[in-house]
């Protein structure tokens, strides 16, 4: 078959060589955005009298069938044609006749793809953005009904300090809070056009790169043509600002996990988000979370594997450039699957109140408060964690807990303690009393949540 490019050549690879180097079982993901570049680009041809109305007219017709049949999923491919780009070229010269070839005017693949996946990563980012929020509101809803569910802390997965649940909950809705904050802030590097960088040192067409830009929908412009066509470092970023969200995801993968086993059962994830075994009939298991934990590995692979492909690469373009879309493909779906999958388990998920009450009440989480307690009455901390931790320790050795303690044993650890220390201990009062900014107290949490509602009201 013709090629596009194939005046300098005598010879023609062999069919496995060419699919080697085609990118188009992938890049087809581009269609539109290569539609609506090449749009933009010819428009622009015209408006400065580059190529004739009447030719810029031809095709403005052809590249809008072409836009209508990619809607309706009509166009067929062909690994001969390498990439999106030449296969939309070469549809069009088919559709339109030869005057389709001046749609190149002025321009390169180069610049091309680069415009394309500014364009599709700007539309990602944003649609990404809007599914962080739809979570964020799902975290803060259930948190709102489980303000006063209390829960054991952990540090070192040893309870540590009962917290209020909604804590527990909020705590991953300001971890996305910042993940949405970064997606945001990158979108001023994404929101670029490359667009009439030429293949790398711009053109000696009068093009008016302001112009494309603006109907693109671009805020600015690259403004040095080398670094337009060679600059993947806004997909870096993407993967990077990916990596840490799915991080966050992780560890709450982790969490869900850990609260749904026998051992916790401090949650019951929905049948619709859970999975049961071929062979063990009592099985259910929490597939998604274990599913998004998973899939981790794959975002951090595509990140070292962007950033070992830009390594050592010179300017300008290289085709080794070619490697970068995958990758990102793979994670804006991953990112936004994982996303929509979390927001509905947890959406659906039951908290079982009366199992995170009875663990509180059996444990010695509740140590500090005696601590704090002799500490407020004078006796150095020090001291105090001393003479606790050694009536923990008897405590253990007896089988019993601090509440379990007689005020004469008590008084026998120190002549300091008084009746009303049964109400310090009781899990209820060490959540409620933690009420320093930030803290697990029930009225921090209350302003916390308003704070949320405002950080989301914000844009
Ligand atoms: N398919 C190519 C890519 O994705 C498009 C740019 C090709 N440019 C070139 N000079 N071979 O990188």
């Amino acid at each position: 078959m013709k090629k596009l490019w194939n005046g300098r050549f005598k010879d023609h690879a062999a069919g496995w060589i060419e699919e080697f180097g085609a990118s188009i079982s992938f890049d087809q993901e581009l269609v539109m955005e290569d539609l609506q570049g090449s749009l933009a680009h010819v428009e622009m041809l015209k408006e400065c009298g580059i190529i004739s109305e009447d030719d810029a007219d031809q095709i403005i017709g052809g590249l809008k069938s072409l836009k209508a049949k990619a809607e309706r999923n009509e166009l067929q491919y062909d690994v001969a044609n390498e990439d999106i780009h030449l296969n939309i070229e070469k549809m069009l010269i088919e559709t339109i006749g030869p005057v389709g070839g001046k749609v190149h005017t002025g321009r390169s693949r180069n610049d091309q793809v680069a415009t394309d996946m500014h364009l599709y990563l700007k539309k990602q980012v944003e649609a990404i953005i809007n599914e962080i929020e739809i979570f964020q509101e799902v975290l803060m809803v259930k948190a709102s009904g489980h303000i006063e569910t209390i829960a054991p802390g952990y540090t070192h997965l040893q309870r540590a300090q009962p917290i209020s649940f909604a804590h527990h909950l909020m705590a991953y809705f300001w971890m996305l809070e910042r993940d949405k904050e970064r997606y945001q802030d990158s979108l001023k590097r994404i929101d670029l056009s490359p667009l009439g960088a030429g293949a790398l040192a711009g053109t000696t067409f009068p093009i008016d790169r302001q112009m494309t830009a603006e109907k693109l929908g671009f805020s600015d412009l690259y403004q040095n043509s080398l670094d337009a066509v060679s600059d993947r470092d806004f997909i870096i970023e993407f993967l990077s600002n990916s990596s840490i969200l799915i991080m966050h995801l992780s560890r709450f993968a982790e969490e869900v996990i850990l609260w749904a086993s026998q051992e916790f059962q401090f949650i019951e994830l929905h049948d619709s988000y859970s999975t049961g075994s071929s062979i063990m009939p009592q099985k259910k298991n929490p597939d998604m979370a274990e599913l998004i934990r998973g899939k981790t590995g794959r975002v951090y692979g595509h990140l070292i594997g962007m950033l070992t492909i830009l390594k050592g690469l010179p300017l300008a373009y290289n085709k080794d450039m070619q490697e970068d879309k995958e990758g990102m493909f793979d994670t804006v779906k991953t990112i936004r699957t994982s996303l929509k999958v979390f927001t509905g388990m947890i959406d659906t998920m039951s908290v079982n109140v009366q199992r995170l009450w009875d663990t509180v009440k059996k444990d010695f989480s509740n140590a500090t408060e005696l601590a704090d307690y002799l500490a407020a009455k004078g006796i150095p901390f020090r001291e105090a964690h001393e003479i606790v931790g050694k009536l923990v320790l008897k405590c253990i050795e007896e089988g019993k807990f601090l509440s379990d303690v007689n005020l004469e044993e008590f008084k026998e650890s120190c002549p300091l303690i008084e009746e009303n220390i049964y109400d310090v201990l009781t899990p209820e009062q060490a959540v409620k009393r933690r009420n320093s900014y930030g803290g697990t107290g029930f009225e921090q949490i209350k302003l916390q949540l308003k704070q949320a509602e405002k950080a989301l009201n914000k844009e």
